[in-house]
């Protein structure tokens, strides 16, 4: 009798999306380089504290404490799944010493109480999910709460002529250890008041597609908004940091420098600090 075939499991029923997310959306390792090189720039001496608003995995905040041993760091996210993924994976990998010195709190980053730090970041775009504005002053105003009096809040920013286009990106993600598709995927955008939604669905090689893996419900906020809205909240001063370009590679040299003139480029991701 011929052997029965056995049914191989789409790829998409087996991966991790936190995994999937980390590998084509996350750079901790970036992030952390650009906020001790910034925040050492800017206050000649290291960042120890650090609250990661938003940390999902809390790849960052263990990142950050494997950097130096007198380093802390505060996680705030109110997925329990999401910060369990995180334990799992990025805290128990740590040494238990080091493992010390991260916090994971679950709770709103607008309750959640920690110690006041040198660094607090929203990454991602997170905080625009606060899309009335007076919701986000109300948050900027928090945060501010949240750092010593002579710490940075960190935050990021996207934008350029595409980002008011209902479009599709793809990307491939080929290393040592995952291949797949990552798409990014501009679904709705509403002019009148920058409300949009996004998904990120992985598609992988056997076909299989994980669809709608995350999904975003945003406002997107413009520079001038943002840097009017941590003034409104009284933070001191904002810095925009702009890209550089590698003309070799025709793309963008992953050198963030301060900056008052942009290109009109069609996409753009840019860091922002604004100082208490
Ligand atoms: C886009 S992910 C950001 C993950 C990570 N920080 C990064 O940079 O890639 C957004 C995270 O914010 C969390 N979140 C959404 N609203 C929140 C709130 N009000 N307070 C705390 N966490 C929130 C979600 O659970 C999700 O894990």
């Amino acid at each position: 009798m011929p052997k029965k075939k056995k049914k191989k499991i789409p790829q998409a029923e087996t991966a991790d999306r936190h995994l999937c997310y980390e590998q084509s959306v996350q750079c901790a390792e970036a992030e952390i380089d650009f906020v001790t090189t910034t925040f050492k720039q800017l206050r000649k001496r290291d960042v120890r504290e650090l609250r990661e608003d938003f940390c999902g995995t809390a790849t960052v905040c263990c990142d950050f404490v494997a950097r130096h041993e007198d380093n802390h760091a505060y996680g705030v996210d109110l997925d329990t799944d999401v910060l369990n993924w995180g334990r799992e994976h990025r805290v128990n990998a740590l040494t238990s010493e080091q493992a010390l010195r991260v916090s994971l709190i679950e709770d709103n980053v607008l309750t959640a109480k920690t110690p006041k730090v040198d660094a607090l970041l929203a990454m991602n775009f997170s905080y625009w999910l606060f899309k009335e504005r007076e919701d986000l002053v109300n948050y900027f105003k928090i945060a501010r709460e949240s750092l010593k009096d002579d710490g940075i809040m960190f935050l990021d920013a996207f934008g350029g002529y595409e980002s008011f286009q209902e479009l599709e990106e793809e990307r491939e993600i080929d290393d040592d250890d995952a291949g797949f598709t990552y798409v990014w995927d501009q679904a709705s955008f509403n002019p009148i008041n920058n409300n949009m939604i996004c998904h990120i669905s992985f598609h992988f090689n056997d076909g299989s597609v994980m669809k709608n893996a995350f999904t975003y419900d945003w406002r997107m906020y413009t520079l001038p908004e943002i840097r009017d809205i941590l003034k409104d909240a009284g933070f001191k001063k904002s810095t925009i940091y702009w890209e550089g370009w590698d003309e070799d590679e025709e793309e963008g040299n992953g050198i963030y420098e301060p900056a008052e003139q942009g290109e009109a480029d069609p996409g753009w991701v840019v860091y922002i600090t604004a100082e208490k």
